[in-house]
């Protein structure tokens, strides 16, 4: 989980606060004083767009310094590699829709987004945007790119907006901001030395070669598991079927399209790995035979597929595990709790992630889920609706606190086995 910013001490730490052309650029305001209340020094710098909503002599007055604004203005002492150079973070807050695309895209047209791509230390952007912007697929795919690349999205949530209407937009409170950028200080590296075998993604089970059998799960889960897990330290090796997503940097991506091909790529690796979450929707059954040419509505008058049961992965990777710390997930419609504990059971999990798939704004394809988590103890804990991203963080937690001594061992012995 991000957590909330409250007792962080951010002393000596030089924030560099980013602030872009939305309304929400008054609440900037608030974030400088609560970073220098955390004990940080704050810099601002403002789009040109931002000057017209606060002037830069507020952030002036609140942070106790000069605020720069202009490209060659700032020129003459180099800021735009300066200011970078010497920064802990870079918090984008507000972050519009148009600064996320040019981070995306990696323009330099304007003080702010010059800094960006000069930056080395940790960038979180905090977006705010209104008239359903943040849904549009352009933002969707640019937000993810930079999640990709490691820029730290504190996501906007839902309520009313500036323009009067509800929806999800509305800068991300105080505390969540303070939280992510803490974090991304002192980036936590709980799981330094463990190595994570990721599952995710549907799988397709051809049926000749131009269709199959699948499912609607768009691998959103398994690649935030991935990226908050190498994020907190581990090395992620993630096994994905078939998605549109783009696998996060510094974790080594398998594609694989069949529950074969998953089960071959996962039992390879199995020996590597001290923690094994399965994340994706394997297809449990496939046709018995697939057509080598399409199949021809005309010739053909079996309209009866005949199917067969595919692999048990986890069930598998149960029998054959040697310490590794086992997640599953449950994807139901209905008994959500007796459904996942049997699962919990029968397939040897130390924790199942159970998903009501039905409901309204969560599971698959959405960008937000809810679940509820049960432990191999019989603990159950109810995880409300929120992004795949922090929801991954928490599962992450709860998977720490189950960590036994053998797991920790089995880490130990895999990374000596390194040297
Ligand atoms: N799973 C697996 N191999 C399969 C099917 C599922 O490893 N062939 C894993 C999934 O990745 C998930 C867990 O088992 O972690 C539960 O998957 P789910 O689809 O919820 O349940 P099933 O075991 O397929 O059972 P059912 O379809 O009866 O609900």
């Amino acid at each position: 989980m991000i957590p909330k910013g409250q007792g962080v001490s951010l002393t000596g730490k030089r924030v560099v606060l980013g602030v872009t052309g939305s309304i929400a650029a008054y609440k900037a305001a608030g974030l400088v004083r609560a970073f220098l209340r955390d004990g940080a020094t704050v810099e601002v710098v403002m789009t040109g767009s931002a000057t017209r909503f606060v002037t830069p002599l507020t952030f002036e007055v609140l942070s106790g310094r000069p605020v720069a604004t202009d490209l060659f203005e700032a020129h003459q002492e180099m800021k735009h590699l300066t200011v970078p150079e010497q920064a802990d973070v870079i918090c984008i807050a507000p972050a519009t829709a148009n600064f996320l695309a040019k981070m995306a895209l990696g323009l330099g047209d304007d003080l702010l987004s010059t800094m960006i791509l000069t930056a080395q230390c940790p960038v979180v952007c905090a977006p705010a945007m209104d008239g359903g912007m943040w849904t549009h697929p352009a933002v969707t795919a640019h937000v993810q790119t930079l999640r990709a690349r490691g820029v730290v999205i504190v996501d906007p949530e839902e309520g009313p907006l500036a323009s009067g209407r509800t929806g999800a937009g509305r800068l991300a409170d105080e505390a969540s901001i303070l939280g992510a950028v803490g974090s991304a200080i002192f980036s936590r590296k709980d799981w330094s030395g463990h190595r994570f075998l990721i599952s995710a993604g549907p799988t397709h089970e051809p049926i000749d070669p131009v269709r199959f059998i699948s499912n609607r799960s768009s691998g959103k889960m398994g690649y935030a598991l991935a990226e908050a897990a190498r994020s907190r330290g581990a090395q992620v090796v993630l096994v994905s079927g078939p998605t549109a997503l783009v696998p996060p940097s510094g974790v080594e991506m398998i594609a694989v399209e069949s529950a074969e091909q998953m089960t071959n790529a996962i039992i390879a690796r199995l020996a590597w790995s001290s923690v094994v979450i399965m994340a994706a929707a394997v297809a449990d059954f496939r046709p018995k035979q697939a057509a080598n040419q399409k199949l021809k509505k005309q010739a053909q008058c079996d309209t009866t597929l005949d199917l067969e049961r595919t692999v048990d992965i986890l069930s598998t990777v149960s029998a054959l595990r040697d310490r590794q710390l086992l997640v599953g997930f449950a994807a139901e419609t209905q008994n959500l709790i007796p459904h996942a504990m049997e699962k919990l059971k029968s397939k040897g999990l130390d924790l199942i992630v159970a998903n009501d798939v039905t409901a309204p704004g969560a599971g698959f394809g959405s960008e937000q889920n809810a679940a509820t988590l049960i432990d191999r103890h019989g603990t159950i804990s109810e995880l409300p609706l929120k992004s795949k991203r922090r929801l991954a963080d928490e599962i992450l937690d709860a998977a720490a606190r189950l960590v036994p001594d053998a797991v920790h061992a089995r880490a130990t012995d895999l990374g000596s086995k390194m040297r």
